[in-house]
């Protein structure tokens, strides 16, 4: 199987990644001039979700669209997925049918299964354990507010859950310092904390993970999955509720990003997405962008005419 994959953000090398994240600038603006741009026309991506998803299948589906293909929504509920046919037989037979394949899943091994069976580009649209698309839109974003993220500092407050995994990746690859301050017992991957040697640090206080941070970023305390857990988490994780006092300590063009879907009131004060050093919304937005820089980098582009 020769296709190249997304599942996480060590998959790119860091040129690709930024090369990603100016294409997603570009596109943007071709969007926002009215271009039409169709690289991927009559191109198919298969979605499967096996988790609730507004962003991620909006930005994909809207996207193949707008570079002139088609998405298909699929969920283990009406595919034989749900029925137990195996993964690997899934991949062989979707991706004889399909230009590449979106995943959204519980367990990141049903990509990387997936993946070795797929003879097209399969994307993580988001596992237990990692959240790449997400971190390409918010590294595009960052980078249109403040320019290179190369060398600042970045706090992550709270869970230390798929999106606080990949932030690691990100520091890795993006080449930034990453503070972050979780409960003892939600500590992101050891393994990939291990990797990024001393740009990681783990901290107890957010206030002294947001000291001179440029950026600081949090998400939900119970990740889709994890319902049962909510009312444990909901008192652990009281004191790493992120707001305007916590930004107050960071550097004074700080950043605040959340991947969404927030909730005020637990891991975000109530007026926090309307302070202006929030840059959600174009967060939300970017998905579009730098997700399109991704298909046009995985899928082959348009067919020859007959
Ligand atoms: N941030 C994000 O992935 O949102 P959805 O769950 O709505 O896709
Ligand atoms: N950590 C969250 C992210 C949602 C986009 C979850 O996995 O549910």
């Amino acid at each position: 199987m020769s296709a190249r994959h997304f599942l996480s953000l060590m998959d790119c090398t860091p040129q690709e990644l930024n090369s990603l994240v100016r294409r997603g600038i570009e596109l943007k603006d071709l969007r926002e001039r009215g271009v039409l741009f169709e690289p991927l026309k009559n191109r198919v991506l298969g979605m499967i979700f096996e988790k609730a998803s507004t962003r991620t299948r909006l930005s994909f589906e809207a996207g193949m669209i707008q570079l002139g293909g088609q998405a298909i929504f699929l969920s283990p509920r009406d595919t034989q997925l749900g029925r137990g046919e195996p993964i690997s037989d899934s991949a062989i037979v979707m991706s004889r049918m399909l230009d590449a394949v979106m995943i959204r899943t519980f367990a990141h091994s049903t990509l990387t299964e997936f993946a070795a069976n797929s003879s097209v580009p399969v994307i993580n649209g988001l596992s237990d354990d990692l959240h790449p698309c997400q971190l390409m839109a918010d590294m595009q974003t960052f980078h249109e507010h403040r320019g290179s993220i190369a060398g600042k500092t970045v706090a992550w407050i709270g869970d230390g859950n798929n999106m606080c995994n990949t932030y690691i990746e990100a520091a890795i690859q993006f080449d930034f310092q990453l503070k972050v301050a979780c409960p003892e017992g939600y500590e992101p991957n050891a393994e990939l904390m291990a990797r990024a040697g001393d740009r990681v640090q783990i901290l107890r206080d957010p206030r002294e993970a947001a000291a001179g941070a440029h950026l600081i970023s949090t998400d939900v305390w119970a990740s889709m999955g994890q319902e049962d857990e909510a009312a444990a988490r909901l008192a652990t994780f009281r004191p790493y509720q992120v707001d305007r006092a916590l930004l107050d300590c960071a550097a004074a063009n700080v950043l605040f990003m959340h991947c969404l879907p927030a909730h005020r009131g637990e891991e975000i004060s109530h007026d926090l997405l309307d302070d202006p050093r929030s840059v959600a919304w174009d967060q939300a937005e970017n998905r579009l962008h730098v997700q399109k820089a991704l298909l046009e980098f995985l899928v082959e582009p348009a067919y020859h005419h007959a």
